[in-house]
């Protein structure tokens, strides 16, 4: 029986991850440490509410009393609680240095002082920043241009610092653009997929032109689940999905999967330091014998699928919170 403590489980990556963990798994227990911020939302997980396996304990990560006690149980400790999306660090950095760079830190503290099996610190791509041609690799230097990105640097190379200096069982990933199930609708698939449900602009920020290498989330859960028993500690390792597109590209692909006239784009103000193309080299990853499973149009199609079966969840994200949100930063509605 495994232990794991899941930080951020209610969110977009973090829920897929606790599905995926039942699905492969049946002598383990997950507990769920999340915040519930905006992004947080309990009904993802409302399968295993029942589960005798499950816990979902409502907390922040930066609070070291809450924390303790609950790495001292777990054999896993798998990181993705954080404030996440780019265009909220530039209008409000505060919470993203707290979450994702000191709430990291606590994490770490109390797996120093409890001791882990292992600890996944789940980085990003963004943290090398932005590449014009050719691919990172994992000993590239850290270029991060956004404060979302330069909060992940921080907490990465903090991890890393724990392994040399501590020798704890650290292991950093770097995944690209994921899409799929239960993301709230402010990345760009899951905005542009519902807001063409609701005949509603698609805001393409500056050209369009700008490049993302996208994985389907389940590929992201698979590839954590891989490098947690093929890892080794002190290593990072890129995911990708070897999916580059531009954001048009994605943006045409979801308006012809919901037959949605090309009327609904709208080219806004570009984003303010705007990384152009994000692209990883996952040789090492390939060479352990990883690789991703789903195809993009197949896994993009699916999402779309998703979305069009599961218009309460997302409807009820939308009515509210965001749309206030997005006003009183863009000073427009959608
Ligand atoms: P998300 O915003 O959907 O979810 C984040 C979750 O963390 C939410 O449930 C939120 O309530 C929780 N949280 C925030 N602050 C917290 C705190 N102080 N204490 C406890 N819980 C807190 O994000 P996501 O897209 O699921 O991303 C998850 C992780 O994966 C993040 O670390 C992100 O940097 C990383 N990542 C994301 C992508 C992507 O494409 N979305 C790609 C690579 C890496
Ligand atoms: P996003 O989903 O926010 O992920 P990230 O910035 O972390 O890569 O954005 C993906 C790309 O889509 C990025 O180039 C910005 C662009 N984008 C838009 O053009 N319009 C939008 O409304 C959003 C949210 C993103």
């Amino acid at each position: 029986m495994k232990t794991y403590l899941v930080t951020g489980g209610a969110g977009f990556i973090g829920a897929n991850y606790i599905h995926y963990l039942f699905e492969k798994y049946d002598d383990i227990h997950v507990y769920n440490l999340d915040k519930l911020t905006y992004a947080g939302n309990p009904e993802n997980l409302k399968e295993f509410e029942n589960n005798p396996n499950y816990t979902f304990i409502k907390g922040d990560i930066c609070d070291p009393e809450f924390v303790g006690p609950l790495v001292a149980k777990s054999d896993i400790v798998v990181n993705f609680a954080a404030e996440s999306h780019v265009d909220r660090s530039i209008g409000a950095p505060d919470d993203f240095i707290r979450t994702d760079v000191f709430g990291a830190f606590v994490l770490l503290e109390s797996a120093r002082k409890h001791g882990v099996e292992k600890f996944i610190q789940i980085s990003t791509d963004e943290v090398y920043g932005s590449i014009e041609k050719g691919s990172f690799v994992e000993t590239d230097p850290l270029m991060p241009s956004s404060p979302y990105s330069a909060s992940k640097s921080g907490a990465d190379r903090l991890a890393f610092s724990y392994y040399v200096t501590y020798d704890l069982p650290i292991i950093i990933s770097r995944c690209s653009n994921n899409y799929g199930p239960y993301q709230y609708p402010e990345k760009l698939i899951s905005l542009f997929i519902t807001n063409a449900f609701e005949n509603k602009q698609l805001p393409v920020y500056g050209d369009g032109k700008n490049v993302r290498d996208w994985i389907y989330v389940w590929d992201h859960c698979n590839a954590v689940d891989f490098i947690i028993h093929n890892g080794q500690n002190g290593e990072i390792y890129n995911i990708g999905g070897g999916n580059e597109r531009t954001n048009l590209e994605i943006t045409e692909f979801i308006l012809k999967a919901l037959d949605k006239p090309h009327s609904l784009i709208k080219f806004v103000t570009d984003r303010p330091g705007h990384d152009r193309r994000y692209s990883l080299d996952c040789t090492k990853l390939k060479n352990m014998g990883w690789k991703p499973e789903f195809n993009l149009e197949t896994a993009l199609q699916a999402t779309v699928n998703w979305y069009r079966e599961h218009q309460a969840w997302w409807k009820k994200i939308k009515s509210g919170e965001y749309l206030e949100y997005y006003k009183s930063h863009y000073g427009k509605s959608l």
